[in-house]
């Protein structure tokens, strides 16, 4: 393919580990991590979280890191290139990333107004119905959506190393020193220390099936993995990148981000809220009662803006290396066509919250369909077929010296990896899929 030679790629190692934990720090980690542990019991579902994220999560980085890194293709020509006629396979993950994109976008988006009301003092009074009528607005969430995505686009544009590195080399830090800012004042706080005291307690009592099957959801969400995006910025690593070295860095630096969003939301008093309301109603509320508030509630929409654009940009670059790629057009053209379809199915997305809410199917609208389908379906299916075609349908000898020469892993650790990705990822996901399926038709 003559697009490899000018493909881009990663500087160096640090670039390599800070994209690919971009990706996978996002709103998964600040957002919806700390809502879930609290309401699966807090220590008891974070022991339970840590074991999907070595048993199942990291096998899966490593397997995704090392199909882009060995073949340095497109997620569709990563899959056939290694065996032929599993391209669909990466075809799946962009689709997925897609629909993804879809609503991720609009929440993204309100991270920006947010930010901005904060700095300006213009979140006052009722925080539940600010939320109500400005997510249910026609234009202007649509507005700071479209703001969201167009940041991107030009981040896209810049290309591998002077777009997405470039980028991840400044809102990484950044991301850092705000989150570090934040867990100091909140551990300040004596209510603070008591509150966190009461959710990193462990309550077993609370654990029952669900608790397994949220765990290994949000593993695999936070880890970014099955649909193409680590697989793509795999295949930008230099040449002597340890895969599994960047792996555990950006797992650990994954789980590390994960935990303290945990103690600054646990410690302001309001993990007992969940979804949407938690971040975007409860912290606000939080903010406004404290010294500085301003200042705190803008930090705060910063750090979840800064999180989220660093994971969409890998979404949007795992569809524009296909029409660059596949499709031989342009960086400009490919990433023009993910903005304008990003921008529909967010419009769509973003309406269904408020002037289109009466459209639904299953009961759902637009936004929480896009959102249950790729968690409850793709996210799983992804999961069990790109371990299935690691572990089984990749030969051994291949991917033995992918993981081995290169990619840093000694011989004892292999075969470990393997194993799970042999038998450990499809079993466990498999049931965790089957089991979610049940569990939402039941709910419906
Ligand atoms: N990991 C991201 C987060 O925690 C979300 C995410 C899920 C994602 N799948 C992805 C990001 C695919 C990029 C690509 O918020």
């Amino acid at each position: 393919m003559s697009s490899t030679e000018k493909r881009g790629g990663f500087g160096g190692k640090l670039a390599a580990i800070l994209a690919a934990a971009g990706s996978a720090i996002g709103l998964g980690n600040i957002w919806r991590f700390p809502y879930i542990t609290s309401e699966n019991g807090g220590g008891a579902f974070i022991l339970i979280y840590l074991g999907c994220i070595l048993l199942l999560g990291l096998p899966l980085l490593i397997a995704e890191f090392a199909v882009g890194h060995n073949t340095k293709r497109n997620p569709i020509d990563a899959f056939s290139t290694i065996r032929k006629g599993w391209g669909w396979l990466g075809a799946m993950g962009i689709f997925s990333v897609t629909l993804i994109m879809g609503y991720y976008f609009v929440i993204s988006g309100w991270t920006l107004n947010y930010a901005i009301s904060s700095a300006t003092n213009a979140i006052t009074g009722d925080y539940g119905a600010f939320f109500c009528d400005f997510t249910t607005a026609v234009w202007k969430p649509l507005l700071f959506t479209y703001l969201f995505i167009l940041a991107n686009h030009f981040i896209i544009i810049g290309g591998v190393q002077g777009g997405i590195e470039k980028a991840s080399k400044v809102m990484m830090p950044l991301l850092f020193v705000i989150l570090i800012v934040l867990a100091i004042y909140s551990l300040w706080l004596p209510e603070g220390r008591e509150a966190l005291g009461n959710v990193f307690t462990p309550d077993f009592s609370k654990v029952t099936g669900k608790t397994f099957l949220d765990a290994m959801g949000q593993a695999f969400f936070t880890l970014s993995v099955g649909m193409g995006a680590m697989l793509i910025y795999g295949s930008y690593f230099k040449d002597g990148t340890k895969i599994a070295g960047t792996a555990i860095s950006v797992v650990s630096l994954d789980t590390i981000v994960a935990l303290t969003a945990a103690v600054i939301i646990f410690s302001a008093g309001v993990a007992d809220q969940s979804g949407m309301q938690l971040a975007f109603v409860a912290m606000p509320k939080v903010f406004s009662s404290m010294p500085l508030g301003n200042l705190w509630a803008t930090l705060f929409f910063l750090l979840l803006g800064l999180a989220a654009l660093s994971s969409t940009i890998s979404m949007h670059e795992a569809v524009t290396s296909y029409f660059v790629e596949k499709r031989g057009m342009s960086r400009g053209v490919g990433a023009a066509i993910v903005t304008v379809v990003a921008m529909l199915l967010a419009t769509g997305a973003s309406l269904s919250l408020g002037a289109w809410d009466s459209y639904r199917v299953a009961g759902m609208n637009f936004f929480s369909l896009l959102d249950n389908f790729t968690a409850i379906v793709m996210l799983p299916v992804l999961g069990i077929l790109t371990s299935i075609f690691v572990g089984w349908v990749w030969k051994k000898e291949d991917m033995r010296k992918e993981l081995t020469a290169e990619g840093g892993v000694d011989a004892a650790t292999y075969p470990v990896i393997r194993f799970l990705l042999r038998y450990v990822c499809p079993v466990l996901v498999s049931v965790v899929f089957v089991c979610g399926i049940v569990a939402f038709i039941r709910g419906l």
